[in-house]
């Protein structure tokens, strides 16, 4: 019998390729190929013999309309608030959820720390390929929860951990960390290879389904920030959840890039301490930390004078969250030939805009400066209203005039320079009151805006910007701009 032919498959993309190349024709990585041998048989049920054969005796579906009984999924609370609103509002029994992120942010704590919360209530297994059983228990204690009831295990065998959990007393939580160090022991090529990966992912997703407990996958992220092997693992489970942070800051944001079962624009705040990772149900807090506080004549910290120029604090939305952040800037005349753009936490294709809107239809040349661009606080917003506050935050730094510090900014900058109104405005007003900010410059509203406008208890001196000129007219210290914008804006 002739031995199968290998195939080459694609680290990153998971393309398959009759020969090996430098460079993967699915995606342009280079050297990702790596030789996987076919398997002669699937390794259960599932491969293509089985497929064949149930394609020759195939049963006709009974299809149904769309109204129906239905049951909402049943879903379980761990109790930390900020993860379960990640989830939807618990897990949904059954379902299968990736958690990806760095080496080191905190992935085994967060799971430990769930499965510990699981267990209080039901029952909970976590098996780990990465760490030995003292780790994980000198861990529990570190976490407090040294004496909680979760099943811990130590191993990468799919076959052992499938052959533990194919049965009725299935735990009704089973975390794996991590789905790389998994290995399906009828498969040739090495753990954490597409094929491992993928062949291991699908067998414990199977059982998942057919013991209705909640699978979590742990899964690293590489340098580029995809989850490392296949992207083919984020279609197959339900929820992809990233836990992200820099490593410098204790903050860690969990968020929801897909979910089958729940919106995907939440993001759980926890802190790292001593002690594991506590929820933050306020991060607007967090995310101003080391500002002054508004209204308060603090002592400027170190160079003195204009500390808070070039700088603006965006009122934002994290799903249905208000979120209250700090953008910085910092524009210098270039030394070297192309200037420099950093951007840390934002799209640096939409800073481009920026400063073109701002060259263009401002008269305010960046172009021969470096600029760097910061969202404080390790935050990365996606929202195009914080398009006026970064905005804001460049010409501030360009003039050397600070936003007033009492001050939130959001808003759409178009290309014409028009500034488009942004959704949830009362939420994004009502968080800046409630943290003690007194003006917001805003879009302009459809309806006439009043000049001061009554949030909750606070009063919000609102800026109505119907054009970026105004808000640079507003932060340029020349004389002609200091007697109204409203002028020079025609
Ligand atoms: P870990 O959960 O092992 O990260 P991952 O599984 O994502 O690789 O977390 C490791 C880091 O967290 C490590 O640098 C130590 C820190 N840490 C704390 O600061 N406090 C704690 O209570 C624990 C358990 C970890
Ligand atoms: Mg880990």
């Amino acid at each position: 019998m002739a031995r199968p032919q290998a195939r080459y498959a694609c680290q990153q993309c998971g393309t398959v390729h009759a020969k090996w190349t430098g460079r993967c024709e699915g995606c342009g990585a280079w050297n990702s190929l790596i030789e996987e041998q076919p398997r002669e048989g699937p390794p259960s049920g599932l491969g293509k013999r089985s497929l064949g054969k149930e394609r020759r005796s195939g049963n006709s579906v009974g299809f149904v309309g769309l109204t129906g009984p239905t049951m909402l999924p049943s879903r379980r609370a761990t109790g930390i608030a900020e993860f379960d609103r990640v989830c939807g509002g618990g897990f949904v029994a059954g379902s299968a959820i990736l958690v990806g992120g760095d080496p080191g942010i905190g992935k085994s704590t967060l799971l430990l720390q769930a499965g510990a919360a699981i267990a209080a209530q039901t029952s909970a297994a976590y098996i780990t390929g990465e760490e030995a059983i003292d780790q994980v228990r000198l861990r529990a204690e570190r976490l407090g929860v040294a004496g909680s009831s979760v099943l811990l295990a130590a191993t990468s065998n799919i076959r052992d951990i499938i052959a533990s959990l194919d049965r009725d007393d299935a735990p009704d939580l089973v975390v794996v960390d991590s789905i790389q160090t998994m290995y399906l022991d009828t498969l040739d090529s090495a753990p954490g290879t597409v094929s491992q990966v993928r062949g291991a992912a699908q067998e414990l997703i199977r059982v998942a389904k057919r013991r209705g407990f909640v699978l979590i996958l742990v899964g690293h992220v590489t340098k580029e920030g995809v989850i490392a092997g296949p992207r083919v693992l984020e279609h197959m489970v339900d929820t992809v959840l990233y836990f992200e942070g820099e490593r410098g800051h204790r903050f860690r944001i969990l968020r929801a890039v897909k979910n089958r079962f729940g919106a995907t624009d939440e993001i759980g705040v926890f802190e790292m301490s001593e002690h594991g990772l506590i929820e933050v149900p306020n991060p607007s807090a967090l995310f101003l930390s080391g500002r002054a506080a508004p209204g308060t004549e603090d002592e400027p910290v170190g160079s003195g004078g204009d500390q808070l120029s070039g700088s603006a604090v965006f009122a934002g939305m994290e799903g249905t969250r208000p979120v209250l952040v700090e953008i910085q800037a910092l524009v210098a005349p270039a030394v070297l030939g192309t200037p420099r753009r950093a951007v840390v936490g934002w799209d640096g294709t939409r800073l481009a805009m920026i400063t073109a809107v701002l060259d263009a239809r401002c008269g305010l040349s960046l172009g021969a400066n470096d600029i760097y661009l910061n969202v404080a606080g390790g935050l990365r917003i996606v929202e195009p209203a914080a398009d006026l506050a970064v905005a804001a935050a460049l010409v501030s730094a360009l003039t050397e005039t600070p936003v007033p510090g009492d001050t939130v900014v959001f808003g759409e900058i178009a290309l014409s320079g028009d500034i488009r109104p942004v959704g949830h405005t009362e939420a994004r007003l009502k968080e800046a009151a409630k943290l003690g900010f007194g003006a917001a410059w805003m879009p302009m509203r459809q309806s006439r805006a009043p000049a001061r406008s009554r949030v909750g208890d606070a009063r919000l001196d609102i800026m109505a910007v119907g054009h970026l000129k105004e808000v640079v007219a507003r932060l340029s210290p020349a004389e002609p701009y200091r007697r109204g914008f409203r002028e020079i804006a025609q």
